[in-house]
């Protein structure tokens, strides 16, 4: 089998090395001359644990090429994959689909015979079905297949959601099209992982419906936290307690400043525009998406109140800026509204994040002072906020951080820290939904 893989972004760069290390010859399409220069020299764009080895792995055994020249790529190919960008629109709050109907017209160009055209990029409804029409009008007499496989990759265990999926899922109307998808994924029968096959709609929708469902979750665990701020009742035991009931599981259960990220953010707002374009309505998720955004901007008040109610000409140490550990990925990060929001009220920001840095400085107020570590961070700091809960800040010892520190405020946004521990170390620690 052989593949083309159309975009070395996140999801094509992985599922690309993936599919290689499955077996296929996979050549990956980047359009961006730097970005193709950078994966050709072995350099990978993003951070993601394990991905450099796996690419040069593949590369070295000669299953995996990067290419800018799209027609060679696909002519001949089994199955072309357009993994390209579909950024939320300006205005409207809809997917923006111009990369992906662009990809489509250039690979109806190039086929050189029958292949499956597949999307892995998120896309609405019915944007197969659109893709078909435009190779049609392009090349009528080419046969050609169109197949939905959505993605389900979490940045920072994107490989192992690869290899070792909860489900596959594959939206096809022809038994070549199945066909063909199935013997892609031929490794997976091996360890049984299901796939579920469906049409083309559903699987386009299955994926909004499952990140809208783990958006709704991480929310109401979220409301749930602030609840047990004022009834006094402590939220981890609140999420263990209703976790363990097989039908509501344990998983994304972890309240925090709101979610972030690529994926959560986008899809909720353009599931509801694909309900409203339809004529139904998805209030659960409309209302999620919302309250999401209200927290976010809301999280830099906690910080203000820890600090007595105001943080003018104050220090504010801050641990972590990505949406969340083991990436580098600063969409939608709740740092944004945080950090923009402390500055504004007067505050001196002092950040370290282990992988974000260089992408949050254009992102972020040009006065946020960078440092080279956790401590380095609180040094002097009057207060200190943890926003994203990597590994190292979890190590850091208690006495360490007084030491740094000037004050003695913790605001832990992740809930990283015992409170019993760190209040017993002399800080005055705020945690969400503990107590
Ligand atoms: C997500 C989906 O998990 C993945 O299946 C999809 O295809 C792409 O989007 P990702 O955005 O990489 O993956 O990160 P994820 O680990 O799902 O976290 C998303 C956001 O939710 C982060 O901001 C994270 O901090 C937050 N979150 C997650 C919580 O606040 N609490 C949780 O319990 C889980």
């Amino acid at each position: 089998m052989r593949i083309a893989m159309i975009g070395g972004g996140y999801v094509g760069l992985v599922s690309g090395a993936c599919f290689a290390e499955f077996g296929t010859e996979v050549t990956v399409v980047e359009a961006d001359a730097a970005k193709l220069a950078a994966l050709r020299d072995g350099r990978m764009p993003i951070y993601e644990p394990g991905l450099d080895k796996l690419v040069e792995a593949n590369v070295a055994a000669g299953r995996l090429s990067f290419t800018g020249d799209l027609p060679a790529a696909v002519a001949g190919a089994d199955a072309v994959f357009i993994a390209v960008g579909t950024p939320t629109r300006r205005g409207d709050g809809h997917a923006d689909l111009t990369y992906v109907y662009a990809a489509a017209e250039q690979v109806a160009r190039a086929l050189t015979g029958y292949a499956v055209i597949v999307t892995k990029s998120t896309v609405p409804v019915g944007t197969g079905r659109r893709i078909a029409e435009i190779v049609q009008g392009v090349r009528p007499e080419l046969e050609f297949d169109v197949a939905s496989n959505p993605e389900f990759l979490r940045e920072g265990a994107a490989i192992a959601d690869f290899m070792r999926p909860d489900r596959v899922v594959i939206g096809a109307a022809t038994d070549r099209a199945r066909e063909t998808m199935r013997q892609l994924y031929r490794p997976l029968y091996l360890i049984e992982a299901p796939i579920v096959f469906t049409d083309i709609e559903t699987a386009e929708l299955v994926k909004y419906a499952a990140n809208a469902f783990l958006a709704m979750k991480i929310t109401f665990i979220n409301e749930m936290a602030d609840l047990c701020e004022r009834v006094g009742a402590d939220v981890h035991d609140v999420a263990r307690g209703i976790g363990l009931d097989g039908r509501i599981g344990r998983k994304f259960l972890h309240p925090g400043p709101g979610f972030g990220g690529s994926c959560f953010p986008k899809d909720t707002l353009a599931l509801v525009r694909i309900a409203q374009d339809h004529g139904a309505a998805t209030r659960l998720v409309e209302t999620t998406a919302a309250v999401n955004e209200a927290r976010k901007a809301g999280m830099a008040q906690r910080v203000v109140s820890a600090c007595g109610g105001s943080v003018r000409g104050k220090t504010i140490a801050v641990f972590g800026l990505t949406f969340k550990p083991e990436t580098d990925d600063m969409r939608d990060a709740p740092s944004l509204p945080i950090v923009a929001r402390l500055i504004e009220d007067g505050a001196t920001i002092r950040a370290y994040d282990p992988a974000g840095m260089e992408a949050a400085a254009p992102l972020l107020p040009a006065a946020v002072q960078y440092c080279t570590g956790a401590l380095d961070a609180a040094q002097g700091a009057d207060a200190l906020v943890v926003l994203t809960e990597w590994n190292e800040f979890r190590a850091l010892a208690p006495g360490r951080l007084a030491e740094a520190m000037r004050g003695r405020v913790i605001v832990d946004l992740r809930n990283i820290y015992e409170p019993t521990i760190m209040r017993g170390a002399g800080f005055q620690y705020s945690s969400i939904g503990r107590r």
